[in-house]
């Protein structure tokens, strides 16, 4: 017993070590999050998966979502050198995120509890005086729901755009755009089946925070640190931005 102990001390040591090199995966989950139903209701009695998915009858969509509201247009960015450019409306699981960062009302496809029960507190529409809400119009965000092929900017803006890695288990295959000096399997791409190069929301962001990194607090469910919650990775010195963009940092990558 005395050895696993010391054994398990002595590999949190070393992991010790390597979260504060970089970001790593940390204890995760969305509980007393900015996510978490308890903290935006201040209600202790909520489901925090009910917020976001429910074991059946939800929209249909992948993750078994639950969360539902009126067709949606967004104003898409665009650029001259905006080369992956599809015009395509936000997909999975971007438009997911939307449900509740364009500021529009969206309530639950199926409450928790028997039946046709319903229940107010799950209903949410985001305050527009939030930080968090992007609303409707993306010409000021980061664009997504693309697909991610670095070989489309290469020759001319040369942004360096990491080529990207799969990740096969059994007989699906998932495609990663890897971080520069972290993990290969760093940031992930979406689409159905085999081969989905989707370039998303959480392509960047890990809705249900699994990443450790400095600058990141929270102080009743409340971030407040000099990093938000839910990156994929630390941003401190623009390090997210140079795994991807890599010549436009030092070209050290
Ligand atoms: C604020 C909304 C939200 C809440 C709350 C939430 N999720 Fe999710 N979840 C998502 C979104 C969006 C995705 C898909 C995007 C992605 O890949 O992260 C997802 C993906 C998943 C997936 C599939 C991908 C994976 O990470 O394995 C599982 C399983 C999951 N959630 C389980 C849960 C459970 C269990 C809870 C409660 C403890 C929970 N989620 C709470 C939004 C949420
Ligand atoms: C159920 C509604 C809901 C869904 C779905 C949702 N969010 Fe949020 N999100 C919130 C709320 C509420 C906050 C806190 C807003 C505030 O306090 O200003 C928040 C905050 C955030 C923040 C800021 C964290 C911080 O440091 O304060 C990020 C980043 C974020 N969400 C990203 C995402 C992404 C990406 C997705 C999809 C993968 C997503 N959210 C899905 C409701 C949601
Ligand atoms: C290319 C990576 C990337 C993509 C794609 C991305 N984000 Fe972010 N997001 C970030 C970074 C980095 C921050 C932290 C910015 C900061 O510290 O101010 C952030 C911050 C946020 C915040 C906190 C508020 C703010 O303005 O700082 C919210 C909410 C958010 N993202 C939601 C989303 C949603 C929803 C999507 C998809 C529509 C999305 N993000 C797509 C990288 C991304
Ligand atoms: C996971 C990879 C990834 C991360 C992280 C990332 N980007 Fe991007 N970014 C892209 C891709 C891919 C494009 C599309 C480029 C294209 O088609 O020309 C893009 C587009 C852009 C554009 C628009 C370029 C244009 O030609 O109009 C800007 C500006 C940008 N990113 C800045 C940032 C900043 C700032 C950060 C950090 C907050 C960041 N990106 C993080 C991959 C990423």
């Amino acid at each position: 017993m005395k050895k696993v102990l010391l054994l398990v001390l002595a590999l949190s040591l070393v992991l010790g070590v390597a979260t504060v090199l970089r970001a790593g995966i940390d204890s995760p989950g969305v509980k007393d999050t900015p996510h978490d139903v308890r903290i935006i209701t201040g209600e202790e009695g909520l489901e925090p998966c009910a917020m976001c998915h429910s074991p059946h009858s939800g929209t249909g969509e992948y993750p078994l979502w639950n969360r539902d509201q009126g067709p949606q247009t967004y104003t898409l960015y665009e650029s001259v050198s905006y080369d992956m450019y599809s015009g395509n409306q936000p997909a999975s699981p971007s438009s997911l995120c939307l449900v509740c960062h364009n500021g529009v009302f969206s309530s639950l496809v199926n409450y928790p509890g028997p039946g046709s029960h319903s229940g107010e507190e799950y209903d949410y529409e985001m305050n527009p005086t939030f930080w968090a809400m992007l609303g409707t119009d993306l010409t000021n965000e980061h664009p997504i729901s693309f697909t991610y092929n670095p070989y489309m900017d290469n020759t001319q803006d040369n942004n360096g755009f990491p080529d990207v890695v799969p990740c096969t288990t059994g007989t699906r295959v998932r495609w990663w755009i890897p971080s520069a000096g972290g993990p290969s399997l760093a940031y992930p791409l979406y689409g159905n089946d085999n081969g989905g190069h989707q370039f998303e929301c959480s392509t960047c962001h890990a809705v249900h925070d699994t990443v450790r990194y400095n600058g990141k607090q929270l102080v009743g469910g409340k971030s407040v640190g000099t990093q938000v919650y839910f990156l994929r990775n630390s941003n401190a010195v623009s390090e997210m931005c140079a795994d991807c963009h890599r010549n436009r940092y030092d070209g050290s990558w």
